[in-house]
């Protein structure tokens, strides 16, 4: 009797001692597993993903994605306390400025020193749409030329400067014919057209009947220009795939004269003014290129001027202003020649500049800048 007792106690035990071990056993795999997730929290991310990001000088790992959604990063994958990014320039008579719906421009700025460029037209007889700023004018008759004589090409300007009153009559035109949200897409509203600063130039070519779609990218003369205009100091400024960032459909055709250092720098880094803006810090700005054209270095003496230049509108206005083809996304109604911009007047004496001082850049201070626009619908 005793010794049943002894074995059934004796049994007992091992089975205490057995649960015992079951429960000792899954409380070593309970920590087991969770030390190792916690090892994977630790190193695992941020090792796994290497590929897709970006180490640092420092070995401090920052992801490359934009998108990311992450309020400290801004475009360019750095932490956005770390970048001092350069002024946006909206001062419209600067070659550099920016021009867009959240930038626009003052409603009654003409540039001062507009001029007719030495290049074949669309179109006959002398508009306000005939003129440029006088750099933009030298470079785009630089440029013609060399596709002209290397590549036999025939480039014709279709539009180049639009005062403000212009731009808003081609604007409410095309909401007026193609509806507003389409419009839009094609179209600056009036204040926001890098046309009114005398530096864009639409360009097209014989070869699509100078149209103005985007046609003219895939033909012999719009490749050229895409490979070559920054050269010469322009940009194609609503590229492909940008539309989210410009706010515009693709133009192949529009160009914006930037100067030939910021023109190059934006081409090679295949970005937009928008984003040249939003991601440059005061390290890396482009200085604009000096207000000095290169044609008047080695140009015969001119005779002193005594009083301010004027459009040479007198030698056109006689001719029969023939209707314009309308290009597809921006239809201007026919004008009548033709009434040279209103511009500021200058001194009466105009010595010619040997050189002026490049502008003095205001610093901004180090701040986070809000990312590329999306337009607005009103
Ligand atoms: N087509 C361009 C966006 C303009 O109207 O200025
Ligand atoms: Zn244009």
């Amino acid at each position: 009797m005793q010794d049943k007792q002894n074995q059934e106690h004796t049994e007992k035990n091992r089975n205490y001692i057995s649960i015992a071990v079951i429960l000792l056993v899954i409380l070593l795999a309970i920590l087991a597993v969770l030390v190792v997730m916690q090892r994977k929290d630790i190193f695992g991310d941020k090792y796994s993903d290497v590929s897709s990001g970006t180490l640092d000088n420092s070995g401090e790992y920052y992801n490359n994605n934009s998108n990311s959604g992450d309020g400290d990063m801004d475009d360019t994958g750095k932490p956005a306390t770390d970048m001092q990014l350069i002024k946006i320039n909206t001062d419209p008579a600067s070659y550099t400025v920016l021009v867009n719906e959240e930038y626009p421009m003052p409603a009654d700025y003409v540039p001062e020193d507009l001029t007719i460029p030495d290049v074949r037209y669309s179109y006959s007889g002398v508009y306000e749409k005939s003129y440029m700023r006088s750099a933009a004018a030298r470079a785009i008759e630089s440029m013609f030329a060399e596709a002209k004589k290397k590549k036999k090409f025939e480039l014709k300007v279709v539009s180049a400067y639009r005062s403000y009153a212009r731009q808003k009559v081609i604007y409410e035109n095309n909401v007026k014919t193609q509806g507003e949200e389409k419009t839009r897409m094609v179209s600056a509203q009036p204040g926001c057209s890098e046309h009114q600063t005398g530096l864009a130039i639409d360009v097209s070519s014989d070869t699509v009947k100078c149209a103005i779609n985007e046609s003219f990218a895939s033909c012999p003369e719009g490749k050229w220009l895409a490979k070559n205009c920054q050269r010469f100091g322009f940009i194609i400024r609503y590229p492909k795939g940008k539309s989210d960032v410009t706010g515009y459909s693709y133009e192949p055709w529009h160009l914006r004269y930037v100067g030939v250092n910021l023109a190059k720098y934006i081409y090679k880094k295949s970005i937009t003014l928008e984003e040249y803006y939003n991601t440059t810090t005061t390290e890396d700005i482009i200085p604009e290129d000096e207000f000095i054209s290169d044609v008047d270095i080695n140009a015969p003496e001119e005779p002193e001027m005594v009083t301010a230049p004027t459009p040479q509108t007198a030698a056109y206005t006689s001719q029969t202003a023939i209707p314009v083809p309308e290009p597809s996304d921006t239809p201007e109604p026919v004008q009548p020649a033709t009434q040279a911009p209103a511009r500021t007047q200058k001194p009466a004496e105009m010595p010619k500049p040997t050189k002026t001082p490049k502008p003095v850049k205001t610093q901004k201070p180090a701040k986070t800048r809000k990312p590329a626009k999306t337009p607005v619908k009103l």
